[in-house]
């Protein structure tokens, strides 16, 4: 595994108790860093900085709600009072919101997704610049998605999330580069996590797209092969999505289908592919 040199370095990972925050914790623990893994699941904290402390890293957990902004003043005051610092964090805690297209949108999960998704990246970004600030410099990983940048069926708050992420992200670079704040954004396409095997039917309902196109060839990539394409883990392995697809998942895509007939099947995609990425 890489060692980026992050010794006497403090650093912080929303959404640390599984999928890529739990990848990018033991990375970043790994080169050295002190982590403060939060997430919403107790358990999944605890089990995590449990892991990369036995492994003779250095992590503690906390059990945070990335919506309730309160919550994430709180929890980075306390990593700078009880470390003097914060160097570093990675804002990956995320959600995928329902699979209906945007016309039978629910407003409730709308509303969620922008939540989570969306206004709490600036919940965490708002108070851990203000904590950077007095450190004199940090830096912020956002974790946006593929979805950031194109669009997608039948997911409209997570793509409109994701895409105000990477908005989110470019304003607040500008707003404190100078001051040694560096905010930037990653955009992973399907990796196999938890969060994917919950929205599965997605992307095999928009798997012709990404072949065609982004040329991942309906194949959803391991945590660590994202990692690996952004320069930090070596190990790769890229697996098919249709293999991984359990059977109940098969029956909800079938489902999909049967209730949307042609939406979004080859011939579809064809005829509107070249207006759809102009
Ligand atoms: N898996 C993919 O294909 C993929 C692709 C692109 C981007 N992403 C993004 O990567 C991030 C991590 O996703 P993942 O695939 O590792 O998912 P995951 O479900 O494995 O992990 C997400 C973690 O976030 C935590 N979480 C959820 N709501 C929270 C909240 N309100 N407060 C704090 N923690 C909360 C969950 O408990 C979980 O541990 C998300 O932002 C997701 O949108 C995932």
């Amino acid at each position: 595994m890489a060692n980026y040199g992050l010794d006497g370095k403090v650093g912080l990972v929303t959404g640390g108790g599984s999928g890529i925050g739990e990848a990018c914790a033991s990375v970043l623990a790994g080169s050295g860093a002190t982590v403060v893994v939060s997430d919403l699941a107790e358990h999944a904290a605890n089990r995590v900085a449990r892991d990369i402390v036995e492994d003779g890293g250095k992590a503690t957990p906390a059990t945070l709600d990335v919506g309730d902004p309160d919550a994430v003043q709180a929890l980075i005051d306390s990593i700078v009072a009880e470390h003097g610092r914060l160097d570093f964090a990675v804002n990956n805690a995320g959600i995928s919101g329902d699979t209906v297209p945007t016309g039978e949108y629910s407003i409730e999960t709308w509303r969620r997704v922008i939540e989570i998704n969306l206004n709490a990246v600036f919940y965490c970004c708002r108070y851990e610049i203000a904590a950077m600030l007095s450190n004199g410099g940090g830096a912020i990983v956002n974790m946006a998605s593929i979805l950031g940048s194109v669009g997608f069926g039948a997911a409209p708050a997570y793509v409109a999330a994701k895409h105000g992420v990477v908005g989110l992200t470019r304003a607040a670079a500008l707003d404190h580069a100078t001051a040694g704040i560096r905010v930037n954004a990653v955009g992973p396409g399907f990796i196999h996590t938890p969060l994917l095997a919950a929205a599965a039917d997605l992307v095999e309902v928009n798997g012709a797209v990404f072949d065609v196109d982004h040329g991942f060839a309906g194949c959803v990539a391991g945590v660590n092969e994202v990692l690996r394409q952004q320069g930090l883990l070596r190990s790769a392995r890229c697996l098919s999505a249709a293999e991984r697809l359990s059977p109940g998942q098969r029956e909800r895509i079938g489902a999909v289908r049967a209730r949307y007939p042609g939406w979004l099947d080859e011939q579809f995609v064809a005829e509107r592919r070249d207006r759809w990425l102009a």
